[in-house]
């Protein structure tokens, strides 16, 4: 049998499985999502998101991206960030590294990978903050796992300094920001660090939310009252 077909026959054991403990799960899960999470991890196939923290269906929403990265001109991550937060109402954003990650194996190589470089740079960039301190492991896997670490600090920073999150933690008092690094030969996920909406942050990166309100959009001041 083609693999692909496999895939279409376990979908039909799964949906029996699910109405043999629950006939209505499908009609109840199609209503509305309410997860709790944000999840940011890698797209490595052994990191299912789900899986490694028992979470079911509607618990948690999910981007994945090569090396779980934050970048700040992503609109896909954006869009899903900002869904999350603003709509969603998630409690917890959770960013998720990887011993052993291809992404990261990659970036301090000086291989060629065309559009991926582009991708790769970012870690590249927090190879070089971190240089001194990495140059110190002699060992390269010892050192590799160090940035996958320092790469999931980095991400969780950069979540801090979007503006989206910046105006949760003042208007709402949430979310809480989790960096985390998942161990393939152990299974066991690692807390890095957590930031809440008093951390502090580079105060180049923070945003004043007074001085956005007090602005008066462009349409306003074209056709708008000029008592406003
Ligand atoms: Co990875």
């Amino acid at each position: 049998m083609e693999s692909y077909k496999k895939l279409l026959l376990a979908n039909k054991a799964w949906v029996k499985e699910k109405l043999d403990v629950r006939s209505d799960y499908f009609e109840r899960m199609a209503q509305e999502q309410t997860p709790e999470f944000l999840w940011i991890g890698c797209s490595d196939s052994r990191v299912p998101a789900g899986d490694i923290t028992g979470t079911q269906p509607g618990e948690m929403f999910v981007h994945r991206n090569i090396a779980n990265l934050v970048v700040h001109t992503d609109f896909n991550m954006l869009s899903v960030l900002q869904y999350a937060v603003d709509t969603l109402k998630v409690k917890h954003i959770i960013v998720c590294g990887h011993y052993g990650c291809g992404g990261i194996k990659n970036a301090v190589t000086h291989k060629n990978f065309g559009l991926l470089n582009k991708w790769l740079r970012h870690i590249k960039d927090i190879y070089r903050f971190h240089a001194t301190d990495l140059e110190r492991i002699p060992n390269s896997e010892e050192r590799i796992n160090r940035l996958v670490e320092l790469n999931v600090i980095e991400q969780v920073y950069n979540l801090a300094e979007t503006s989206i999150v910046q105006n949760a933690w003042q208007t709402e008092c949430r979310p809480l920001l989790h960096g985390w690094v998942y161990d393939l030969k152990t299974g066991y996920l690692k807390d890095m660090l957590m930031l809440t909406p008093d951390s502090k942050i580079e105060d180049i990166y923070r945003f004043d939310f007074e001085n956005v309100k007090a602005v008066k959009p462009a349409f306003l001041q074209y056709n708008g009252n000029s008592n406003e």
